[in-house]
């Protein structure tokens, strides 16, 4: 019989689900169980840490679920957890549930939280996945793909029916204040102008020039993507509608874009991040991240990753420009 100790981990998903967040939970848990870990799936994020809400997970507990969204252990945007109470008492029940790492997948704020659990003596591993891309210490976020897919099916819907009508259509999608989301859903879309946050001098008066340029080089319809961060997409096509007299309709795509089943490159990411994460605790690894840079999986030091700061990048939005003519 081996002597070595059996190593325990957690694995919570904490902020907006995400898809891809299920086969990241099958992969800790299968990884955990080769290696014959104590593998505990904590419920609600850090809600389910602070009140000790925990299950064992055992590698048929996660059956079935690598083609689901959404994720199987619940999630929550925990208060108490940007307290410095809350992170002590969080800290505490991993300790007393002798925990010799902890996993989270989730944005930004929940790594954040891990950071701070971090600092209270938790060995913490984090997995970036939000449907937001808005980590600058990754090339890619869990979830991301997927939302791209829901939003740019959405639109091709909405294409239909704008092109039968010869209407405007603007269609909001989400992203929190990072336009990623509605770039990379404009440019597959074929949207003639995407409003996002970053682009702070794209106004209304440009979407109407811009509009009436369209017109007189023969478009009968337009498409517009406005980034959540730029919101008011009822507004703007109210206006375009009474300044152009072109009947406009706007669509918020909403917490539509957060669900449905993981693309591909979702479960591939999070079956990789999972797996991965897992064996660095293997090696006796302290506080990372896991990141893509250069299209490579790798682990950073979780308080370089969150100290990282990336400038944006515009060439994609002058592409669009081009690419609409
Ligand atoms: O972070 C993911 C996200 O879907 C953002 O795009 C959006 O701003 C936010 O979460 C919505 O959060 P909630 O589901 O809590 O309303």
């Amino acid at each position: 019989m081996s002597t070595e100790k059996q190593l325990k981990i957690g694995v919570l998903t904490s902020s907006g689900d995400a898809p891809g967040m299920n086969a990241a939970i099958r992969a800790v848990a299968r990884t955990g169980a080769y290696h014959n870990m104590k593998v505990y799936g904590i419920m609600r994020g850090y809600e389910g840490l602070l009140s000790a809400e925990i299950e064992e997970l055992e590698p048929r507990e996660v059956s079935n679920i690598i083609f689901r969204g959404g994720t199987l252990l619940l999630t929550a945007r925990c208060e108490e957890m940007k307290t410095v109470e809350g992170q002590e008492r969080a800290a505490n029940v991993a300790k007393v549930l002798g925990l010799d790492a902890l996993i989270v997948a989730g944005g930004d704020g929940s790594l954040r939280g891990a950071q701070a659990l971090s600092k209270l003596g938790v060995n913490v591993i984090g997995i970036p996945a939000t449907i937001d891309l808005d980590m600058a210490c990754t090339e890619y976020t869990i979830g991301f793909d997927t939302a791209i897919n829901t939003g740019m099916e959405a639109i091709n819907r909405i294409r239909d029916t704008s092109t039968s009508h010869e209407r405007c259509s603007v269609v909001e999608v989400m992203g929190r204040s990072a336009g990623h989301l509605a770039l990379w859903c404009g440019i597959t879309g074929g949207a003639e102008e995407v409003m996002i946050p970053e682009y702070k001098e794209l106004n209304t008066e440009r979407v109407v020039q811009q509009i009436i340029e369209n017109r007189s080089k023969g478009k009968r319809h337009n498409l517009i993507v406005v980034a959540e961060g730029v919101g008011g997409s009822v507004a703007l096509a109210q206006e375009l509608q009474s300044v152009l007299g072109i009947q406009s309709r706007a669509t918020v795509l909403g917490h539509l874009q957060r669900g449905g089943a993981p693309t591909a490159l979702d479960r591939m990411h999070a079956s990789v991040m999972g797996y991965m994460a897992v064996e660095a605790v293997v090696r006796g690894e302290r506080n990372k991240a896991g990141i893509v840079k250069d299209g490579r999986h790798a682990l950073m030091d979780l308080d370089e990753a969150l100290a990282c700061t990336k400038p944006y990048d515009h060439s994609l939005y002058e592409m669009i420009k081009v690419l609409a003519i």
